[in-house]
C-alpha cells in the first residue's frame, strides 16, 4: 500500500508507524470500574466528533500518503456508532487489502457481527474480564454478560477470525479468574490475552498493588497448563504462548512491567480528530481543525508526520516524573 510517493510514517528513532487506531466515539454502555466511574464521564458534543466523511478522508490520507496498512476501530465502545457498517463498507472501500479490525466490549456484537463482517471487518477483540454473571455486573456496574457470550459466539459464527478476548485482573476482583478464562478460550476457540492494568482510568485510582502483572498471570497459568513461547511477536504489544496439548495460544500484554514501546507501529486519532503519538502522549495535534479550516490534504499529512516525528521514546509509567494524559482510556481507545 506505500507507494514510492508516500515515504513511510517514520519517527526520530525509526519507528514506522502502519498501524492506524481509530476512535469512533467516547461513549460507552458500560461503566467499568477500572475504566470509569459509576456516572460516566462528560461525552464530546456531537459537533466536535468527526463526521463520517471527515473520518473517511483522514483515512484515505493515512492509508494512501502515509503508509497506514491496519485500521483497528476502537472507542469508547465503537458499535455504539450510528450507521457503523455503512462507515465500514467506506473504510474498506478505500483500500480492500487494509487489515480492519475492532476492539469491543461485545454487547452489540450478536445483532451487528455478520452486517460488520460483510462490510469488510476482519477480526475483533472483545473485552471479558469474568464469567461470572455477579461479578461481571459489579466490574462493569451493567447485567450483561449473556449479551457478551453471545457477541462472541455470534462474531466467530459471522467469520470474523481471530476472535480474541481482552481480560484486565485486578487483585482481589478477578484475579482466580485466570485460568477459568483461558479455558472458556480455550473450549470455544478464541484466543485469550490478559492485559496489565494501567493508569489511565478515568478516576485516577489505579495503583500497582491491585495490578496483576505479566509475570503473576504466567505463574498462574503456570499451575494449570503448559505453554510453549510463540517466538513472531513482532510489533504486537501481547507475547504469546501456545498452550500445549490444545490448539489455543494466550497471550501477555504487559505495558507495565515488560513495556513494548521500542517496537510500537501505533498511531491514534481521537473521535474529534486529534492525532496521538501515543497512548499515554500528552499532547496531540488538532486534524479536525485543519479539515474544517479548508486545508489541503497536503497540510493535513504534513501535520500528521509532525506529530509523529515528535513522537517521545517511550510512556514512563515506572518513573517518579509520569505524567498522566489528560484524557482517560475511553476517549483514547485504548
Ligand atoms: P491485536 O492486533 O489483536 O494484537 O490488537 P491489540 O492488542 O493491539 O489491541 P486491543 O485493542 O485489543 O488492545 C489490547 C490492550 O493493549 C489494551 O489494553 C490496549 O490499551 C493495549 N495497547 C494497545 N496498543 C498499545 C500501545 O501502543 N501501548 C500500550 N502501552 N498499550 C497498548
Ligand atoms: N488498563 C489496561 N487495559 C485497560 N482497558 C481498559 N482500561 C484499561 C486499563 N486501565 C482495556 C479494556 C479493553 C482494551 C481496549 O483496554 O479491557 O479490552
Ligand atoms: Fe467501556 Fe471499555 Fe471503559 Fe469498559 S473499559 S467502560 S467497555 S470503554
Amino acid at each position: 500500500m506505500t507507494g514510492a510517493s508516500s515515504p513511510a510514517l517514520v519517527d526520530r528513532f525509526g519507528r514506522v508507524h502502519t498501524d492506524l487506531r481509530l476512535s469512533l466515539t467516547d461513549r460507552c454502555n458500560l461503566r467499568c470500574t477500572y475504566c470509569m466511574p459509576a456516572e460516566g464521564l462528560t461525552w464530546l458534543p456531537r459537533s466536535e466528533i468527526l463526521t463520517d466523511d471527515e473520518v473517511l478522508r483522514l483515512v484515505r490520507i493515512a492509508v494512501r500518503r502515509l503508509g497506514i496498512s491496519k485500521i483497528r476501530l476502537t472507542g469508547g465502545e465503537p458499535l455504539l456508532r450510528r450507521g457503523l457498517p455503512e462507515l465500514v463498507t467506506r473504510i474498506h472501500q478505500v483500500d480492500p487489502r487494509i487489515g480492519l479490525s475492532l476492539t469491543t466490549n461485545g454487547i452489540a456484537l450478536a445483532r451487528m457481527a455478520s452486517a460488520l463482517h460483510t462490510a469488510g471487518l476482519r477480526r475483533v477483540n472483545v473485552s471479558l474480564d469474568t464469567l461470572r454473571r455477579e461479578r461481571y455486573t459489579a466490574i462493569t456496574r451493567r447485567d450483561r454478560l449473556t449479551d457478551v457470550v453471545a457477541g462472541l459466539r455470534a462474531a466467530q459464527a459471522a467469520g470474523l477470525n481471530p476472535v480474541k478476548i481482552n481480560a484486565v485482573p485486578v487483585r482481589g476482583v478477578n484475579d482466580d479468574e485466570i485460568v477459568d478464562l483461558t479455558e472458556f478460550a480455550i473450549e470455544n476457540g478464541y484466543r485469550m490475552r490478559f492485559i496489565e492494568s494501567m493508569p489511565l482510568d478515568a478516576q485516577q485510582e489505579w495503583d500497582r498493588d491491585s495490578m496483576i502483572s505479566a509475570e503473576e498471570i504466567l505463574d498462574r497459568l503456570g499451575e494449570r497448563f503448559t505453554l510453549a513461547p510463540i517466538e513472531r511477536r513482532g510489533n504486537a504489544p501481547a507475547e504469546e504462548w501456545r498452550i500445549v496439548g490444545t490448539p489455543s495460544t494466550v497471550g501477555v500484554i504487559a505495558s507495565v512491567t515488560r513495556a513494548f514501546c521500542g517496537s510500537c507501529d501505533r498511531v491514534r486519532l481521537t473521535a474529534d480528530g486529534q492525532v496521538r503519538n501515543c497512548l499515554f502522549a500528552t499532547e496531540e495535534s488538532d486534524l479536525r481543525a485543519l479539515l474544517r479550516g479548508g486545508a489541503h490534504d497536503d497540510a493535513v499529512e504534513h501535520a500528521w508526520r509532525i506529530s509523529v516525528a515528535r513522537k517521545g521514546p517511550g510512556h514512563t509509567i515506572n518513573s517518579a516524573t509520569f505524567r498522566r494524559p489528560q484524557r482517560p482510556m475511553s476517549a483514547i481507545g485504548g
